[in-house]
């Protein structure tokens, strides 16, 4: 099961050795070193937050748990793990390192955190990359969380190794586990709570373990994009389910969206019209692609669903150029997926660090950047009935184009999203969600 990722992780280890060596040349450093974070305290308690490792540290070896260790890199060198390993019997310390990856490391253990300046390699001008603390202040770097390294390697990690994919293709197998027991759960007339522990069983990860926060909307809840309750209460009258759950594998993230309605109905058939737009946008991801044109092109596909089903009386063009469209339709068409669920980078222009503009009425679109092979990108339209937006709408020049008693009807369902997982390729896109479904 392993086999792909410890045939692919040199490569991997490589590519990540490259990036971070011209970054560190761009910006003025003989070495880095990549702190892991430590757990953070809850006010007042003596209980931790769930531990979210640095995404740096883990863009280099499959350790998520590993706080308090450093990564420390010297170009030339072999890369050093100062690996944190305490004698504790209150927290079951961390395994002994082991796997593919760990011939690669100089690997370093200490049992103190205090331990780690004397572990770590010595340099001249070391940046440090991390959540600073006031403890590091003595240690000897140079610079704290530089920006002129930060933006170079944010832009430069948008294009995925193979490495990477195979961990991010084992997301979206795990995710789609998870999604189909999670329908199954709906269907049997599941609250939020029982369909969300339906999906983590099914994946087999805990809450803290996924990439982000599950959202599990029943009816009118999938109005709000990111609901965030599991409600333990049934609704009186089911209509719709909107899940946008995944999983990580290796701190690599999936990102996933369906849309089911109870029953054989016009919203069923919305969500399939939807589902044939998604997947035609799916297939147009490619190198070379302005991100940018694609989600306008979105924004067309919805008008012209809200035109054929009769939501709107005016032509899809001009559903458009009123912002109609954007009632329904209020977040971008996707964003970059890895490290982290909104991976970073998407409005980048250059690894200096410069920005390319979103486009005019559109401000929540995460990606305008010109996609490159092994770019993965989510792609995810909406159409949602969300109360305050059509509120706005009501009351503006364009109520007169609505036909409101259609959109009052659907208000219940609350909306759809589709959402799957796409790496560009100059051989033609790679599915990592639909592929996943096809073969689960
Ligand atoms: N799950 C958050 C998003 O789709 O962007
Ligand atoms: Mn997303
Ligand atoms: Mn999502």
């Amino acid at each position: 099961m392993n086999d792909a990722l410890a045939r692919h992780y040199p490569a991997h280890l490589e590519s990540v050795q490259k990036r971070f060596g011209m970054a560190l040349a761009a910006a003025g450093f003989d070495a880095v070193a990549v702190f892991a974070g430590s757990p953070h305290t809850r006010f007042l308690d003596d209980m931790d937050y769930p531990f979210r490792v640095n995404p740096h540290f883990k863009n280099w070896l499959p350790l998520t748990h590993a706080h308090d260790s450093f990564i420390a890199y010297v170009p030339g060198h072999k890369p050093v793990l100062v690996f944190y390993q305490p004698e504790d019997y209150w927290y079951l310390p961390p395994d002994p390192p082991a796997g593919y990856w760990v011939e690669h490391f100089d690997i370093r253990v200490i049992k103190r955190p205090e331990d780690a300046p004397g572990a770590l390699p010595t340099a001249r001008r070391y940046a440090f990359l991390g959540e600073w603390q006031e403890r590091f202040k003595h240690w000897g770097f140079a610079d704290v969380n530089p920006e002129t390294l930060i933006h170079a390697l944010h832009y430069t990690r948008a294009a995925k190794t193979e490495y990477e994919l195979e961990c991010m293709r084992r997301a979206n197998a795990l995710s789609v586990r998870g999604h189909r027991a999670a329908e199954q759960a709906f269907r049997a007339g599941g609250s939020e709570f029982e369909i969300h522990n339906a999906f983590c069983a099914a994946c087999g990860q805990t809450d803290d373990e996924h990439p982000y926060h599950a959202i599990v909307a029943l009816n009118e809840h999938a109005a709000t994009l990111h609901y965030q309750h599991w409600n333990r209460d049934k609704p009186a009258q089911l209509h719709a389910l909107l899940i946008d759950a995944a999983a990580q594998v290796h701190g690599y993230a999936s990102d996933v969206t369906r849309t089911y309605s109870a029953a054989q109905d016009e919203f069923q058939s919305l969500i399939n019209a939807l589902d044939q737009e998604q997947q035609a946008l799916g297939k147009k991801v490619k190198p070379g692609l302005d991100f940018k044109v694609l989600h306008l092109e979105a924004h067309y596909v919805i008008a012209k669903l809200l035109h054929d089903f009769a939501f709107v009386r005016l032509p899809p063009e001009e559903i458009v150029a009123t912002h109609i469209s954007n009632a329904f339709l209020p977040h971008g068409l996707g964003h970059f997926l890895g490290l982290q669920t909104h991976d970073v980078g998407g409005c980048m222009a250059s690894p200096r660090g410069d920005s390319l503009p979103k486009p005019d009425g559109h401000p929540y679109l995460r990606t305008t950047r010109e996609l490159k092979e092994n770019f993965v990108v989510t792609i995810e339209p909406g159409l949602y009935f969300i109360a305050p937006l059509l509120a706005r709408l009501k009351a503006g020049e364009h109520s007169r184009h609505m036909n409101w008693a259609k959109v009052d009807a659907f208000r219940p369902c609350g909306g759809i999203r589709i959402e799957d997982n796409v790496v560009a390729r100059a051989a033609g896109p790679e599915n990592l969600t639909r592929d996943a479904f096809k073969t689960a």
